[in-house]
């Protein structure tokens, strides 16, 4: 039984193996309206979430699947006291796979533990997002046609951005990937992902603060919100939340084909403006986060591919 907790529980050979599933299921949606019939999907959500819940939700009844669960810790026995451990044990004879996300790093690591059915991370605190990452790939290898050669620029917060943190992971495996990282000098990257991902695997990367100076040579633009809920104060996160607002005016510096990608949600980091123009594609990264869901579901169900 396979869990994903981090991008790297998939070899890369079993990464592309989903993206072509992915891809197929794009290509031909109905082939897979029935192949998970009887199976249940469980959220247990003890964060906020829009996308990331409902799009697996969407992605299970789409499969033909059911689902159950709950989208708070405060509706959940979370609230009286009860452990992941426990949780995840009564679970396990409930549903088929669930998917967990949690405010503390490392909780869906515990569940997988404790679980008789496949874990999928959701999101665990400021560490780690493998789902979005899948998402992200999909965008990226079907809008840009290549997951090597790219100079990836990531901007916002990469301190507490989990998005960001799973993607660098994934990254890092194909050939000549660069990276441009773009932070304030407190939302710099972690010491861990520079030490044990960047430098470990001899990534070229640079870290810089302004924004308009290096959007010429991107090939890719993630954007990301300031995590306002990881933040230990107010006064940090107001001082921080509005220093990198993608506009017009700074898309005018970027090449034709720089593709904008953001997780989402957004809060003010990239003007509605943008919205309209052919490179922003995070609408359309947020609709690939179901198909990538769903061949991720079939894989750690081992659901065969229907011909
Ligand atoms: C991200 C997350 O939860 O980390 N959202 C998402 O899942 N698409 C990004 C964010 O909340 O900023």
């Amino acid at each position: 039984m396979k869990h994903i907790i981090s991008p790297l529980d998939f070899s890369v050979k079993e990464l592309d193996d989903v993206l072509c599933l992915a891809e197929d299921i794009i290509a031909d949606p109905k082939k897979y309206a029935n192949v998970c019939n009887g199976k249940k999907l469980a959220t247990l959500f003890y964060e906020p979430s829009t996308r990331t819940r409902l799009s697996f939700e969407a992605a299970m009844l789409n499969l033909g699947g059911n689902i159950l669960g709950f989208s708070s810790a405060d509706s959940s026995s979370a609230a009286k006291g009860e452990s992941v451990a426990d949780t995840i044990r009564v679970i396990s004879s409930y549903a088929d796979i669930c998917a967990m996300r949690h405010p503390k790093e490392g909780a869906p690591m515990v569940a997988a533990k404790y679980s008789r059915i496949p874990v999928i991370n959701a999101g665990d605190g400021g560490h780690n997002h493998p789902t979005q990452t899948l998402t992200d790939l999909l965008t990226i290898k079907n809008l840009k046609g290549r997951l090597n050669n790219l100079t990836v620029g990531l901007c916002g917060d990469l301190k507490f951005g989990r998005t960001v943190h799973s993607l660098i992971n994934a990254l890092v495996r194909y050939e000549n990937i660069k990276f441009v990282l773009i932070s304030p000098e407190e939302l710099k990257i972690p010491a861990y992902i520079r030490e044990e991902v960047l430098d470990a695997n001899h990534v070229e990367y640079k870290e810089v603060s302004v924004l308009e100076d290096v959007m010429p040579e991107l090939d890719l633009l993630y954007m990301t919100r300031v995590q306002k809920e990881r933040f230990f104060n107010e006064e940090d996160y107001v001082r921080l939340k509005d220093l990198f607002i993608l506009d017009m005016a700074k898309m005018e510096y970027a090449k034709d084909d720089m593709l904008v990608l953001h997780p989402l949600p957004r809060v003010n980091e990239i003007s509605t403006e943008v919205d309209n123009d052919p490179r922003a594609v995070y609408f359309k990264q947020a609709e690939y986060g179901v198909y990538v869901r769903m061949a991720l579901i079939m894989t750690l169900l081992e659901v065969e591919k229907p011909c």
